[in-house]
């Protein structure tokens, strides 16, 4: 159903850009974890996304008040409360893309891959769900450790006969705006300029930005863009320190999911040149997964779109970087199959 969009009914000029009055499809748009840290924020951005008719927000406890708090917004979508594995299902029917932030988050002193026991498990069996009742769904993986997260969701989709590689994203654009925050800040011009592509993974080393195809152009000492490189790598670190044991990331995380998923629905929508970095099936490098700039279009992804031009220090990151990757991939297949 096309419906007209109600410009009174849109408040978000964050997430509107590029819209104005036109007609929009109905979408709709599950967050699984949406009483969480990242959840509740999410919802709420969501629920100012004017591409979003039907909101669906998902946990194992708290929802029906996040929902209701939520669905007092007068914006266009229609909000829906779900709680526990039995209302699973109704939660993610007829979604066209799903938001995963299910899951525990870091304690200073971790690694996301301390997170791998307890999450695997979760994301196991929520992809499992999305292939039985939303199949064609776009999956935005959240939950970390992200570079294990997105193979096992790839290995639970290819077992149920539903895995399509386009349509299966690791959200790592967090990483893309710190790197952009933390670049203005340094080269001291206009933040709502800056464009930086990170690619490779999510955790520590495997976080790779690419700073010599930053815009606009600085001239930034190899001793910047090195301190630059370390700062986004840790940036989740920073956040989790900082927290000091009650948690990591969450506004900014939101605003980052909230910036890819309203990315997946115009490039659904058939919006022209909508490009985000996000770890996906890749043949970029010889790793099965890697961030890279990616086009999104009507079936998610449309273009995977090369590395361009590396500096030295950049070509060395991403030397680096690749045994780790490969062994959180291998990982998180292993788990899947096991
Ligand atoms: P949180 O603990 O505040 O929230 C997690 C939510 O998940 C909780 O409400 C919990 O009830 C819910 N949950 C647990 N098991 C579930 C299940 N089986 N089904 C549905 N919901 C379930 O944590 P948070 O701060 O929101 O972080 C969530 C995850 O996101 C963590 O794994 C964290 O590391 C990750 N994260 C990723 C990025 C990124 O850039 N990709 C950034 C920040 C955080
Ligand atoms: C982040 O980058 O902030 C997230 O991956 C959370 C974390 O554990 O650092």
């Amino acid at each position: 159903a096309i419906k007209t969009l109600n410009n009174s009914a849109s408040c978000s000029h964050l997430l509107r850009r590029g819209y104005g009055s036109e007609a929009v499809p109905d979408r709709k748009v599950a967050v699984l974890g949406a009483a969480g840290g990242i959840g509740q924020p999410l919802a709420l951005l969501m629920k100012l996304n004017p591409l979003v008719s039907s909101l669906a927000l998902y946990d194992i406890a708290n929802t029906p008040g996040v929902a209701a708090d939520v669905s007092h917004i007068n914006t266009r979508s229609e909000v829906k409360g779900y709680v526990g594995e039995e209302e699973l299902g109704k939660a993610l029917e007829g979604s066209d893309v799903v938001i995963i932030p299910a899951g525990v988050p870091r304690k200073p002193g971790m690694t996301r891959d301390d997170l791998f026991n307890i999450n695997a498990g979760i994301v196991k069996g929520l992809c499992e769900a999305i292939a039985k009742y939303c199949p064609n769904a776009l999956v935005n993986m959240i939950s970390n450790p992200v570079n294990s997260t997105v193979p096992i969701a790839s290995e639970v989709f290819k077992k149920a006969g539903t895995y399509d590689e386009k349509r299966l994203f690791g959200v790592t654009t967090l990483d893309v705006v710190r790197a952009k925050t933390f670049y203005a800040g340094k080269a001291e011009v206009p933040v709502a300029e800056v464009n930086v592509p990170v690619v490779g993974g999510h955790a520590g080393i495997t976080i790779l930005p690419l700073f010599s195809q930053a815009t606009p152009k600085a001239n930034l000492a190899d001793e910047e863009i090195q301190a630059l490189t370390k700062r986004t790598q840790d940036g989740g670190t920073e956040v989790v320190e900082a927290k000091a044991g009650k948690g990591s990331a969450t506004l900014s995380m939101a605003y980052a999911g909230a910036i890819f998923a309203d990315a997946c629905l115009k490039g659904l929508n058939g919006v022209p040149d909508v490009v985000e970095c996000s770890f996906v099936q890749s043949s970029v490098t010889e790793l099965p997964f890697f961030a890279s700039k990616v086009r999104l279009g009507k079936n998610g992804v449309e273009e995977i779109i090369g590395l361009g031009p590396l500096s030295d220090y950049e070509k060395e990151g991403l030397e680096k970087l690749k045994p780790e990757l490969l062994a959180s991939i291998e990982k998180g297949i292993k788990f899947a199959n096991n």
